[in-house]
């Protein structure tokens, strides 16, 4: 089956929302020019303070990328002190929402339970999860990579109907690679995006692990996008510090097309 490549800038916790929306007019600039190829799609990911901007300069100049968030709560409302609905997202139009990111995992303190409890409220409001996994180095040289990954997409995916599953994005983002300028091999990417594509088929069926997405990111650039792109079980990049760039992301939309 062809599916559609998905490349998504992340921007964690960069542009403010004046350089937010100069990126979106930049980036507008450049598809005008050249367009992505037909069967790319696209998502931005700002901070929460940009996404209106972001929204209205996408919508106004027409850019053909989706609007995406970097997280939310697992509740739809209530005293949560900082924090942001999936529901107060779907009402800003946001499209696709990023969960378990690592450094939420990291930083946040985020188990494979809250990370499940926020795929449900992306779900509820019918919007996208791009849902993050991937190992440590530790975990890696120990030959536990696989193990690490399966359980956390045992814990998020589990008991979930197939056809719900085939619309998710697995984003599988090796924790050593993440703006460490080391990026996973070719052959590392596919091999794990395959191990993702047979976990996601045992969990929930064979119609589910040809609809899923998975993406792959870390210390992505538009020299390394083609070579990852090019592997059958990678369906698209998740892309950190090369996405800060119009010109930069949009060459990694358009990589090896
Ligand atoms: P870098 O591309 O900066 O390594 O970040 C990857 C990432 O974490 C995207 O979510």
């Amino acid at each position: 089956m062809t599916r559609r490549v998905l490349v998504s800038g992340n921007w964690k916790m960069n542009h403010n929302h004046f350089e937010s929306i100069q990126f979106v007019q930049k980036l507008a600039a450049i598809l005008r020019a050249s367009p992505l190829p037909s069967g790319r799609d696209a998502s931005l990911h700002p901070p929460f303070t940009s996404l209106r901007s972001v929204q209205t300069a996408v919508e106004s100049d027409a850019v053909p990328v989706a609007l995406g968030a970097q997280d939310c709560h697992g509740m739809d409302r209530g005293a949560f002190t900082g924090e942001v609905s999936a529901e107060m997202l779907a009402k800003l139009g946001v499209s696709y929402v990023i969960v378990g990111h690592s450094e939420r995992r990291t930083y946040f303190g985020e188990t494979d339970e809250i990370v499940r409890a926020k795929l449900d409220a992306v779900l509820r409001h019918a919007m996208t999860p791009i849902l993050c996994v991937g190992e440590t180095l530790d975990e890696r040289q120990g030959g536990r990579a696989e193990e690490k990954v399966s359980a956390q997409l045992g814990t998020a995916l589990s008991k979930r109907p197939g056809s719900v599953v085939g619309g998710l994005v697995v984003a599988y983002e090796p924790i050593w690679a993440i703006g460490t300028g080391e990026t996973a091999t070719a052959s590392d990417a596919q091999h794990m995006a395959a191990h993702i594509r047979r976990e996601v088929e045992r969990l929930s069926g064979a119609e589910a692990a040809g609809g899923i997405r998975v993406q792959y990111g870390g210390s992505v650039t538009p020299e390394n996008a083609r070579v990852l792109l090019s592997c059958p079980d990678v369906d698209g990049l998740l892309v950190g510090g090369a996405s800060l760039g119009a010109e930069g992301f949009a060459a990694i939309g358009r990589a090896g097309a």
